[in-house]
């Protein structure tokens, strides 16, 4: 029998991240990113739970070098990526022209769009041979500008556009595809890093993970001659 099929996530430890992860485990082997190793020791067990293997690799994906051993130790252990879900992100309370700082800016450029394309970097010679997937994590806000998300965070969501595209464009030939994800609001520990944090009737209103995790899932098992090129999920309140 083949190997189990490798999946890469970032962001693994909460939120969305960890749903994904969760809903696609049995039968995969499924390496688990972000800072907080308590975090992805936890959902590690989960993954174990539902029949799959999991890797346990902190990082913060803002560093090269971190990013780079990651892979390194996946292909020792495991051999090539198949897929990776890319969910690791950042947003700064202030974001607007009028509050914001240029270190959050940066911070969030590097998290949401420089590790991105530095992470696929690194895994697209495995994606090539594995016919293999990338799902990004983007946002509502990439596809339809959204007034509160802030000018970094808007800004480098629309880019995951463009690497996505770009993906597929260029990669196809190899079997490559890419998912742009737009999810609309969901009840997650991002919401703290808004200006005002949503109460919980709010944010009863919105997505769960497992909601998201539906839908990283229905594109993970779709057939390798299906590309869904982005998809954009909201709740039925989203403004
Ligand atoms: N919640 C929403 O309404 C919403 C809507 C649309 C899109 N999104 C996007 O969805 C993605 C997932 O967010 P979520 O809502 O599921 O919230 P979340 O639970 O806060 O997930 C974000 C994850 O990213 C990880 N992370 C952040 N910075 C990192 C870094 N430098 N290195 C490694 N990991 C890092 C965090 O883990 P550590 O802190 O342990 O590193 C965390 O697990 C994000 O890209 C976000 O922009 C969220």
């Amino acid at each position: 029998m083949a190997d189990p099929r490798v999946l890469w996530v970032t962001g693994a430890g909460s939120g969305m991240g960890r749903a994904s992860a969760v809903a696609v485990a049995a039968g995969r082997r499924v390496a688990l990113s972000g800072r907080r190793r308590d975090r992805l020791e936890e959902v590690a067990a989960l993954v174990e739970q539902t029949g799959g293997e999991a890797l346990v690799l902190p990082l913060d994906a803002r560093d090269p070098a971190a990013l780079a051993d990651a892979h390194d130790e996946i292909r020792s252990r495991w051999g090539a990526v198949g897929d990776v879900v890319l969910s690791a992100g950042l947003n700064a309370p202030r974001r607007t022209w009028a509050d914001q700082s240029m270190t959050d800016v940066q911070a969030v450029l590097d998290t949401n769009f420089s590790a991105v394309v530095r992470a696929v970097d690194a895994v697209l010679p495995d994606l090539r041979t594995s016919h293999g997937q990338v799902v990004v994590v983007s946002s509502y806000a990439a596809w339809r500008f959204s007034p509160g998300a802030g000018v970094a965070y808007s800004a480098s969501k629309t880019a995951l556009s463009a690497v996505c595209q770009t993906l597929n464009a260029q990669e196809a030939a190899h079997g490559v595809r890419a998912t742009h994800l737009c999810p609309g609001d969901v009840d997650t520990e991002f919401l703290r890093l808004r200006p005002a944090e949503p109460g919980a009737e709010a944010r009863a209103r919105m997505l769960s993970p497992d909601d998201v995790a539906r839908a990283v899932r229905f594109v993970l098992e779709s057939p390798a001659h299906v590309r869904i090129d982005e998809l954009v999920i909201s709740p039925v309140s989203q403004a």
